[in-house]
């Protein structure tokens, strides 16, 4: 995912890096997105410091303008449009109110294999945001993918009173799109100490805490908290997008939403930023750029869901350098 799609100005572009590379992203006439490099051929400054007018972006350095389809189209110095004065582009398109972006070999982009966020649309009315976190995109999913840390990292705000280890079960799935599951389901439960009113009317839970991942990072949370003698919900459902893309090896924009109201929000901020982010950054720091695997992590039942995704990712990294090697071996045997 590259952005939502609000972040994007009417009129304008937005400018964004992923994977260590600058890139910007407008809206055409027509409706249809594009994403172009963000690095003038020429001098190679951030054009996103240019003009941008009528779905062009003019260089603010020496003024040659480019379209949506990474070709220049205006040089100030003469009618001649040199020849490597061009920009590279990326497929992208819009679905569930986000822009997804395509970085390998733009004939193997494939929309169907977006995953299904279309709760993002069709529940309760939210708001998008966006963080940038300062730590690796595979620290972020490990932390999402194991929600037990709830009951130490966040107690206040999200933990159960250690009932996902004594009333709870842990159940890791994999479903027909390939996603990953790790469902925890806890039955008859004392309830949290929010919301306030369980403990007044001295009932128990019922509560599924179930999270899904799809390659290489697009998660989804969904909870369910009901009253344990009648199943009548204690909160709405709640289906929540949290979705990675790496900015560099050391930071990753974070896309997710939280309820419309200003306490919702504030709530996230606090969880996120001040609960979150400074563990993930103090084990960052702590396992010093190291790789996770040669660390010999302990492993527990809690984290077969992110050492499954882990261990995915790894297939998918080196089927994606046999693909490269295959290719190469090709062109020299051509040549
Ligand atoms: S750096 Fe962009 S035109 Fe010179
Ligand atoms: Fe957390």
């Amino acid at each position: 995912m590259a952005a939502w799609v609000e972040e994007v100005p009417e009129e304008g572009f937005l400018s964004r890096k992923f994977l260590d590379k600058p890139w910007l992203l407008w809206r055409e006439l027509d409706g249809s997105w594009v994403m172009v490099s963000d690095r003038c051929p020429h001098r190679f400054v951030p054009l996103s410091r240019g003009k941008f007018n009528d779905g062009k972006i003019s260089c603010g350095y020496h003024g040659l303008t480019f379209n949506g389809k990474g070709e220049c189209v205006f040089n100030p110095f003469s009618q001649q449009i040199p020849n490597n004065a061009r920009l590279s582009t990326l497929p992208v398109v819009e679905r569930y109110g986000a822009l997804w972006f395509w970085l390998g070999d733009a004939s193997l982009a494939d929309q169907d294999s977006i995953p299904d966020f279309n709760f993002i649309e069709t529940g309760q009315p939210i708001s998008c945001a966006h963080y940038l976190m300062g730590v690796n995109y595979e620290l972020i999913a490990d932390n999402l993918l194991d929600l037990t840390h709830a009951e130490f990292l966040h107690v206040e705000n999200f933990g159960m009173k250690g009932s996902l280890f004594s009333h709870g079960k842990q159940k890791v799935e994999v479903d027909d799109s390939g996603a990953i599951w790790n469902k925890w389901d806890t039955k008859d439960a004392p309830p949290p100490d929010w919301p306030e009113h369980l403990k007044r009317e001295g009932i128990t839970i019922d509560e599924a805490l179930h999270i899904r991942w799809h390659a290489p990072a697009s998660l989804a949370l969904f909870i369910e908290i009901n009253r344990h003698d009648t199943g009548e919900p204690v909160i709405p459902p709640m289906a929540n997008p949290h979705i990675l893309t790496p900015e560099t090896q050391k930071s990753t924009h974070y896309f997710f939403t939280h309820g419309r109201s200003k306490e919702a929000e504030e709530h996230a901020r606090k969880v996120f930023l001040t609960e979150d982010e400074p563990m993930l950054q103090a084990q960052s720091d702590a396992m010093d750029g190291e790789d996770f695997w040669d660390l010999n992590p302990v492993v527990m039942p809690s984290d077969v869901a992110a050492i499954r995704a882990r261990r995915q990712l790894l297939k998918l990294r080196s089927e994606e350098a046999d693909q490269r090697e295959e290719v190469v071996a090709q062109l020299n045997f051509n040549n």
